[in-house]
């Protein structure tokens, strides 16, 4: 049981985002929103909860599906789960809905997964995706992974590196599945009791972490190995597209990832400053399958998430992306009263220059403080001599320096001097 003190605290395994970290998280989001429309992806928002079968739909060998789902019965007796991932429910809303394909959407949305919480593993987590659903072409898969890649450049990360692989179609999974059986039978001894595991869904081991299975894995068939020529010859122009547009990768004969919808392209981004087990990016692949299985039309996809942490924390290993000094230019000091004030700060705003100010206090050493505090450029102080000659006192807050402006013309005056 929690005691009093737990319950007033953030839940293990989430946290607060507070000013002024936030303003990092704004810009990030910015950029990704912005980079989507470069690409012609238009804002997905689906529910945060959805039917259970919309999320079992990952998996039930998936540790997402049957060990860290949040999932409830709602006071109807619906069983529901908070959203452990943007691809299930992207998926059911173009199934539900069936917009032209292709159907090119992103997302920024929080998640849930009872994981044990680590740095960089969170119970909820944010991911900023994409899904682009109705189409094949590999030229798709390729704009998918060119743009997540150009979305980590422009915020200066360069450790990051590219890791692909292919899943190939039902024929080719059906084959490799078989053989892989087989060896992980070979090695029942070290894989104890997650063998059950391994039979229910032979791919799932590839994907784990534990130290004690690494050698096992390492010497495991490869799924290239026993690509059909249909899957090899979209590989193959998958690589072709990637080189031609200049994004580096190394193709991984084992990255399988981690949810069983997926098929053919599979890709996934690691930050190599973050070190340690939680360095996946980013990452994502094809789900050709998935939009009729959930009663939707026949329509092959491909898509990504990256979450917002751990690209924060990429950032800061590789000193990018600083954290932003000051949320406000201006700063307004009341030696006068109220209504001037309020005005003042009223018009400043109307001219799109941030601006703020101290509330309660007439004390001027006080609010000079406070004005220092904010981070602004400049003080504006409306005072009473100044205030009758029609003048305003600009002060640059790096240089101390100050200057009277007429009271009509100080916003363009800000704006002029702000740009
Ligand atoms: P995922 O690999 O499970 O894929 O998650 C995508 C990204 O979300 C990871 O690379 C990581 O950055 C972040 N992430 C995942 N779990 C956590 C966690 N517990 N704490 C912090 N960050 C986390 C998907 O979710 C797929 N829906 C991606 C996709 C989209 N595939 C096709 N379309």
């Amino acid at each position: 049981m929690a005691s009093d003190r737990d319950v007033f605290q953030a839940p293990k395994g989430t946290r607060d985002v507070l000013p002024p970290d936030s303003s990092r998280w704004m810009e990030v989001i910015g950029a990704f929103a912005g980079r989507a429309e470069l690409y012609g992806f238009g804002l997905v928002m689906t529910p945060i909860f959805e039917h259970y079968e919309v999320f079992a739909r990952l998996g039930q060998s998936t540790d997402v599906v049957s060990k860290e789902m949040y999932d409830f019965v709602d006071k109807a007796g619906r069983r529901l789960a908070l959203r452990p991932e943007g691809t299930a429910g992207t998926v059911r809303a173009y199934a539900q809905h069936r917009p032209t394909p292709p159907w090119k959407v992103w997302y920024c949305a929080p998640n849930f997964r009872y994981e044990a919480p680590q740095e960089g593993r969170y119970r909820q987590h944010w991911q900023l995706g994409a899904e682009a659903i109705g189409s094949d072409d590999p030229q798709i898969d390729i704009e998918m992974i060119d743009f997540l890649d150009g979305f980590y450049r422009s915020l200066g990360l360069r450790q990051v590196k590219l890791l692909i692989n292919s899943m190939g179609d039902a024929e080719t999974r059906q084959r490799y599945v078989a053989v892989l059986l087989d060896y992980w039978l070979s090695n029942a001894a070290t894989l104890g009791d997650e063998m059950p595991r391994a039979q229910l869904n032979p791919l799932r081991i590839l994907d784990s972490k534990r130290p004690d299975w690494q050698v096992i894995i390492a010497a495991a068939p490869k799924l290239g190995d026993y690509l059909s020529d249909a899957s090899a010859a979209q590989f193959d122009a998958v690589q072709a597209g990637l080189r031609s547009v200049d994004v580096a990768f190394e193709v991984a004969p084992r990255l399988v990832r981690g949810f069983d919808y997926y098929t053919a392209t599979v890709f996934e981004f690691q930050g190599l400053a973050l070190g340690g087990a939680q360095n996946a990016l980013g990452g994502g692949g094809r789900y050709d399958k998935l939009s009729a299985e959930m009663g939707g039309p026949q329509a092959p996809a491909i898509g990504f998430g990256s979450g917002i942490e751990r690209l924060l924390l990429a950032c800061d290993a590789e000193a990018v992306l600083p954290q932003s000094t000051s949320s406000t230019d201006v700063f307004v000091i009341d030696a006068i009263g109220e209504p001037d004030v309020a005005k003042l700060l009223h018009e400043i705003r109307g001219g799109d220059v941030r601006a703020d100010r101290s509330y309660g206090s007439k004390n001027l050493k006080k609010q000079w403080a406070a004005a220092s505090r904010s981070g602004a450029r400049f003080g504006v102080m409306y005072g009473e001599r100044e205030w009758a000659e029609g003048n305003v006192v600009v002060k640059d807050l790096s240089t101390a320096q100050q200057i009277e402006v007429a009271r009509l013309q100080v916003v363009q005056w800000l704006r002029d001097h702000l740009k």
